[in-house]
């Protein structure tokens, strides 16, 4: 897809600089949808006590009155408009990162386009906050947005009127605006549900070192720069030149400078270029991965994949044929297409290996790994790489490690891992997304509680865990992963040659027993 390797490629340098700055766990980039719900309550909190001084009889005079208030308004105030400025940084961040790795179409859909709505209803917030300063970005705006309404045909007298002369703009004016502008964040809310409702456990918060830095580091940036307050409107005189905030009133000089109509024709045009981004990523049909299928005679009903699904995919529903798991009528696992996004991370939960998308379930990972031992006969100092192929592109090699590559590393089923310990190789390494930027969201997440905290579908006990290593990576990572290898490379020196079993045949081991 057009931009779509570049926007990857940017993304990559990005979040290998900023985990250099921050950690994995509190890089920024990867929180960026959960700094914007973040900072939406920020705004939700501030507004609340800013609305209390507002009046809309005097609405400059009662910003002048907040803004001298030397203990709380002033900074309340630049706090609510930097949290807004905020609002847009991690909002941008956040669509991009979806963009580049194209997490558009499909299931996703839903999320993009309300997504979107969610833009549009941030920036009318903001219209509408400025427009409540009354100061001269405060008229500026609300004259360019009467201009292009009177380009509608809404309104029989132009309201574009009312904004020039001597009368003085009647209080419903300000009354209609503070309503849309307390109105419009109730939208949000609701939107933002609507947003989410297709992912399992959302994270709406990023962790509490970046939530409350971010906060001392807005609070402190109130205290140090009070947000600027330009000179009062004046009908009368030409606006003078005064602050404006870019990001919010980005679209003020084309509105001002252009026809109404080729305003409306732009904004509509780029507004459809984006949200018909779902309908041109989506992969031709024969490349688009085909959903999960569960093979109801090996699922025991046990309800870990339907647990482990980021996408509540999962239902589990009464087996229709009560004698299909050992004459028990119990629950069945199922899919829904149409929320399944093929990430094969069930593929990895279940421990029968009953569920996964054609081609990626544990029994096709595990035919694929006896093959692949088969051909490759590895060796007792050789170190198996694991690689998600998101995080290792796949023309890379990797020194000292032999690739494996997966989709997504969260798909792994354990039992591929102690296929290739008890054939003898040297170690495994699994290399993985950070947690937070799986694309398939909670793939490390899960994986490293199979092979560490016994998650079903576990790693086995009797598996050396000593010659087991999880890595995070990225795609701008490479020399990090490459001193991962050395050092479990160091660190396997120390242990005795491993010595491989001539048969290993984990398929059987995992058949439903006759009758049973
Ligand atoms: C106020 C604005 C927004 C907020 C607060 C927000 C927040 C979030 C959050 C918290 C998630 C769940 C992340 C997770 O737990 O994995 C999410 C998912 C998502 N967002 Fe946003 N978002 C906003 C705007 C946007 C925009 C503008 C787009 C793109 C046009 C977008 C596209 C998506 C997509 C596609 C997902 C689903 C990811 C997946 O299913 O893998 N969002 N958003
Ligand atoms: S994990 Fe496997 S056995 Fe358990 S419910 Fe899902 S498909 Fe069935
Ligand atoms: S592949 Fe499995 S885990 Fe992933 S969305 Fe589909 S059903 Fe859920």
């Amino acid at each position: 897809v057009i931009g779509q390797a570049a926007a990857r490629h940017v993304l990559a340098r990005a979040d290998a600089a900023m985990n250099r700055l921050y950690g994995w766990r509190f890089n920024p980039l990867y929180h960026s949808g959960a700094i914007a719900a973040a900072m939406f309550l920020i705004l939700l909190v501030t507004g609340l006590y800013l609305v209390f001084f507002y009046r809309i009889s005097a609405p400059y005079p009662s910003v002048v009155r907040l803004a001298a208030q030397p203990w709380l308004g002033a900074w309340i105030r630049s706090v609510h408009r930097y949290a807004s400025d905020a609002t847009i940084f991690a909002v941008a961040v956040h669509a991009f990162r979806m963009f580049a790795q194209n997490r558009t179409w499909g299931p996703r859909a839903l999320a993009w386009i309300t997504g979107l709505l969610l833009v549009a209803v941030v920036l009318v917030c903001g219209w509408t906050g400025y427009v409540m300063v009354w100061d001269v970005q405060g008229q500026v705006l609300a004259q360019a947005g009467a201009r292009l309404f009177d380009a509608l045909p809404i309104f029989s007298e132009p309201i574009g009127r009312s904004f020039v002369g001597e009368r003085r703009l009647p209080d419903a004016f300000f009354f209609l605006n503070l309503f849309v502008h307390i109105a419009v964040p109730i939208g949000l809310g609701l939107l933002l549900w609507l947003h989410v409702s297709r992912v399992a456990r959302p994270g709406l918060l990023p962790p509490r070192g970046l939530l409350w830095g971010g906060t001392a580091l807005l609070i402190a940036l109130a205290l140090a720069w009070p947000a600027p307050l330009g000179p009062a409107a004046d009908l009368l005189r030409l606006p003078p030149r005064a602050p404006y905030d870019v990001l919010y009133a980005f679209w003020l000089p084309a509105a001002q400078v252009w026809p109404g109509w080729a305003f409306f024709a732009a904004t509509l045009g780029a507004s459809g270029a984006v949200l018909l981004v779902p309908v041109w990523a989506k992969p031709v049909p024969s490349r688009r991965p085909a959903p999960s299928v569960v093979d109801e005679r090996l699922c025991t009903g046990c309800e870990q994949c339907f647990l482990d699904c980021p996408y509540e995919a999962i239902a589990m529903i009464e087996r229709t044929d009560p004698k299909g798991h050992g004459g028990r009528p119990t629950l069945v696992a199922h899919v829904d297409a149409t929320r399944c996004v093929s990430c094969g991370i069930c593929a990895g939960s279940c421990a029968p290996m009953g569920v996964g998308p054609p081609g990626r379930t544990g029994r096709d990972q595990l035919r694929r790994v006896e093959q692949f031992v088969r051909e490759r006969q590895p060796d007792a100092d050789e170190v198996i790489a694991i690689v998600c192929d998101r995080a290792v592109p796949a023309d890379q090699t990797l020194e000292g490690a032999t690739l494996y590559p997966v989709t997504c590393a969260g798909s792994l089923h354990s039992s591929v891992v102690e296929y290739f310990t008890r054939k003898g190789v040297g170690g495994v390494l699994i290399a993985a997304c950070p947690p937070r930027d799986c694309w398939n969201r909670e793939g490390p997440k899960w994986l490293e509680q199979r092979l560490y905290h016994e998650r079903e579908a576990e790693l086995q006990a009797r598996v050396d865990r000593r010659r087991v290593r999880l890595a995070y990576a990225t795609a701008g990572s490479a020399a990090e992963l490459r001193a991962a290898v050395a050092a479990f490379r160091a660190d396997l020196q120390a242990l005795d040659r491993p010595r491989g079993e001539a048969e290993v045949d984990l398929i059987a081991a995992c058949e439903p027993a006759e009758g049973s």
